[in-house]
């Protein structure tokens, strides 16, 4: 289970980890989205944030209980911060926190435009509020791999390092 801020890689570290590992690779934002019929920016307009973190954790029960063999999972940047998502992900999986320094998080975030929470306001400021708030929740996961920018291959490395 591949967790930490939005930005930091987590989809495209996990897709390369997955083909490293040879098991399946599933974003847990796109199960959210494929559950919902609807976009992210759409549950957060239509239903706000609540009900999007209800369906996120509802979605990552589902997955966490699937009996199936490995798989790499990246989840939401909030998915970890919350309480009872956080204790599947602990309870189920090896959980890798990916950490990356602020200017990182602004490069890649405005690769995509797709994070309601980076609409309301400066990015830079928002993102390093949460990521501020967000540490102490993401410091739970067992293993914390700091990405720097550039290529994923050094990151990759340490994970595999982390995990095995
Ligand atoms: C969020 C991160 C997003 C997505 C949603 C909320 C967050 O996922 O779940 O926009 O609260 O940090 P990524 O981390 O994959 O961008």
């Amino acid at each position: 289970m591949l967790v930490g801020m939005m930005g930091v890689g987590k989809s495209s570290v996990g897709k390369r980890l997955a083909g490293l590992l040879h098991c399946p690779f599933v974003d847990a934002d796109d199960e959210i989205e494929r559950s919902a019929q609807m976009t992210i920016p759409e549950i957060f307009a239509q239903y706000g944030e609540d009900y999007f973190r209800d369906g996120e954790r509802r979605v990552i029960a589902r997955l966490m209980s699937e009996a199936q063999g490995n798989r790499v999972i990246a989840t939401g940047g909030g998915a970890f911060c919350n309480a009872e998502t956080r204790a599947l992900i602990l309870e189920k999986g090896i959980a890798v926190w990916l950490d990356s320094d602020i200017d990182t998080l602004v490069d890649r975030t405005a690769r995509k435009s797709n994070r309601p929470l980076l609409r309301t306001g400066d990015p830079r400021e928002i993102l390093t509020r949460l990521r501020d708030e967000r540490a102490h929740h993401y410091a739970h996961a067992p293993i914390h791999v700091v990405s720097a920018n550039g290529p994923h291959a050094h990151t990759i490395t340490k994970v595999l390092q982390g995990i095995s």
